[in-house]
Order: C-alpha cells, then sequence, then structure tokens
C-alpha cells in the first residue's frame, strides 16, 4: 500500500485526530468517474452528502458533473448558499409549514428536484402551494431491490400521475441499488436497478407519462451503470474511497483520498496499542466484509478491534514487532466509510503539492 502520502512528516503541526485529505488523489477520483460517465453517455449528479464540502463540489463540477445530489433540504440550502444552482435531494421529502417556506427561499436561489414516494409527500408539496413553482420538479421513488424508500417499480406511474394531476412538474424516477454493498454485489446491483428503471418507465408509459430523467448509482455498481436505460448516476464516496470499497474491491488501497492520522498514545501490553482516535473518528460502521474498525496501514497484521469514543484499541499480536508503532508516533488509519467518518468532523486538511489547507465541512449538522 502506498503511504508515502500518509507519512507524518507531509501532516506536521495539525493536533491529532485529524481528517487529511490527499488532493491528486481526489482529483484522480473526480476525472476518472467523470471520464467513465463521459464515455457512456451518463450524466454524473455526484452525492454530496459524503463529504458536505463546497469546494468539493466545485472540483466535482469543474471535472463535468452536471449538478448535485443531496440528502437534506439543510445540505441543499448550505450548497445553494454556496453558489450551486442544480439540486436534487433524493429523499422523500414531506412538506411541512417550515419545510415550505425553506423551499420557497430555495427555490429563489436554485432549480430543485425533491424525490417523492407516496401519496401524502406528493399531496403534502401541493397543499403547501409548492406545485406550481416553475424551479421545482419531482422524481418517483422506486425501489429495486434494497427494500427501504421507494415504491415497486409498476406503482411508479399511478403515483406519477397523481403528482401530475395535482398540477406538479414530474421529472421521471430514482432509485438507490444499495444492495451493491456486499461482496460481489455489485454488478448485479446495477443490473436490478436497470430492471426497476426500466419498468418504472414502462409503468409512466401506461400512463401516457413520459419519464425521461432515469437516476440510479451507488458507488459499488454505477461503474456497471445499464446506459441503455439509465441516463444519471449519483454515486459519492467515489470521491475519496474507503476501507469499505477496498474490501469491497470497488477502488484500490492507493485510490484512497482520505486517512485518519491519529496519534498512538498508549501501549500497555506486548499485544495492544491504542490510538487517539475512536468511533468519534473514525465512526463505527463496520460491515461484516470489513477486517477490524477501518485499515491500519503501514503495520500488516495489526488490527483495530474494539472502539470507544476516543479510544481505538489495535490488536498487533498478528503484526511483525519490528512494524509496530511506539507511544507517541502518528499513524494513519482509511476508515471503513468516508461519509460517516467525515459527519464527524469540522473541517478536513488538504494536502496539494506540499500546501496544506484547511476546508469546513459546511453542512454538517445539516440534517433536516
Ligand atoms: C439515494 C442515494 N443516492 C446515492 C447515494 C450514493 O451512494 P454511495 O454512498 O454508494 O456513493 C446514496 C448513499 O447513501 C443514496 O442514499
Amino acid at each position: 500500500m502506498s503511504e508515502e502520502r500518509w507519512s507524518p512528516d507531509r501532516w506536521q503541526g495539525i493536533a491529532t485526530p485529524f481528517l487529511a485529505v490527499d488532493l491528486p488523489t481526489l482529483r484522480r477520483n473526480l476525472a476518472r468517474a467523470q471520464a467513465l460517465c463521459d464515455d457512456r453517455g451518463l450524466r454524473l449528479r455526484p452525492h454530496v452528502k459524503t463529504h458536505k464540502i463546497p469546494e468539493i463540489a466545485r472540483l466535482q463540477v469543474a471535472a463535468g458533473a452536471r449538478g448535485l445530489t443531496l440528502a437534506t433540504v439543510g445540505e441543499a440550502e448550505c450548497f445553494a448558499k454556496a453558489g450551486f444552482d442544480d439540486l436534487f435531494v433524493a429523499y422523500p421529502v414531506l412538506a411541512t409549514d417550515d419545510l415550505a417556506d425553506r423551499l420557497r427561499r430555495l427555490l429563489d436561489a436554485a432549480t430543485v428536484i425533491l424525490g417523492v414516494d407516496s401519496r401524502d409527500g406528493i399531496d403534502a408539496l401541493v397543499r403547501h402551494g409548492l406545485a406550481d413553482h416553475p424551479r421545482l420538479s419531482v422524481l418517483v421513488e422506486v425501489e429495486c431491490g434494497l427494500r427501504r424508500t421507494g415504491v415497486v417499480p409498476e406503482e411508479a406511474g399511478l403515483l406519477a400521475a397523481h403528482a401530475t394531476e395535482r398540477g406538479l412538474r414530474v421529472g421521471g424516477v430514482f432509485t438507490f441499488p444499495g444492495q451493491g454493498y456486499a461482496l460481489g454485489a455489485g454488478a448485479p446491483a446495477a443490473a436490478d436497478e436497470a430492471s426497476a428503471l426500466s419498468r418504472a418507465a414502462d409503468a409512466f408509459a401506461a400512463e401516457g407519462l413520459p419519464c425521461e430523467i432515469r437516476s440510479g448509482g451507488a458507488t459499488p455498481s454505477y461503474e456497471a451503470t445499464d446506459v441503455e436505460v439509465v441516463t444519471e448516476t449519483r454515486p459519492g464516496v467515489y470521491a475519496f474511497q474507503d476501507a469499505q470499497q477496498v474490501a469491497l474491491g470497488t477502488a484500490g488501497p492507493d485510490e484512497v483520498a482520505l486517512a485518519v492520522i491519529t496519534t498512538v498514545v498508549s501501549a500497555p501490553a506486548p499485544d495492544r496499542l491504542v490510538l487517539d482516535a475512536g468511533s468519534k473518528t473514525l465512526a463505527a460502521d463496520r460491515p461484516p466484509y470489513v477486517n477490524g474498525h477501518g485499515v491500519l496501514l503501514g503495520v500488516p497484521g495489526a488490527r483495530i478491534d474494539r472502539i470507544w469514543e476516543h479510544h481505538g484499541v489495535v490488536d498487533v499480536s498478528g503484526a511483525d514487532p519490528a512494524d509496530v508503532p511506539a507511544v507517541g508516533d502518528r499513524v494513519a488509519v482509511l476508515p471503513n466509510h468516508v461519509c460517516t467518518a467525515i459527519n464527524l468532523a469540522d473541517r478536513v486538511h488538504v494536502r496539494d503539492d506540499g500546501e496544506v489547507a484547511t476546508w469546513t465541512v459546511a453542512a454538517r449538522g445539516q440534517n433536516g
């Protein structure tokens, strides 16, 4: 694994634990994904809940991304304030008085697409007077195997007809193939996605409605997107990659653009050392296919097997003693899931050719 990027000498003067971003790697990831989508005629609308950082969204748009995907209206407000004007909140938004006021203000600054997956959601938008806003449209969410939000594809047409009759503009459908988060499941998830979006488009046609936008995407599956069906993809993690994607085989270790820099604060027994990064830095995501709470670089055989809020306990019994760091040493850990790790940080430190800048995680906490 190329660890030069994360060597302590390159990140001096910043108190640990902190999130370090290698900008050349990040740029390469963005360029690669964009080229892949451009070659295939697929629109890339990155999900920016991964990073919540306008500077990174600017790089994505400069690389060729068209529009941003967000998880919440609060995130959309943050990115609109930063100047982005084509926003898709890929979530079943249920309008309330407060949310409707905020949406109206948001619509002064941006074109907004909202997810809907129920008559209740559609009716709430209409009730709050948002139906005929010229900059608002909706996409009907269908499910393609994850069994989270989204109606079954065959019901998408009736929902679209209901929204259309009530004055809402319906741009098409979207789905999230999150079942691709399992070993060997990326390509099958892309096939599920295409099948669901195609069936949903047929259901629109049965109601006499066009279904121009057919949006899918997640990092483990977007490279296998069926572009005969899918018009737009929304990966988020692809920008940084993480230990989870490495375990899934979606990314190589050299493609991971973010690491947690942490200090060994204790080595109370020969088989154990303790890092100052715990669940409040690394996050607690630990899917079954990863080995521990992140990958400790430079110590083959070591495993971060227990975490508390501010402690990461590493079992080094399987490591060569020559590789085991000492108290006071700084080491780098690839977090399992970059989205949840960034969500815990106020800022990231970004290194490009010797210069280190600090970028604020501006949309942090905008969960509603
Ligand atoms: C609706 C939706 N679209 C896109 C994404 C991005 O997928 P990934 O996190 O695999 O990059 C997510 C992630 O949770 C999502 O929920």
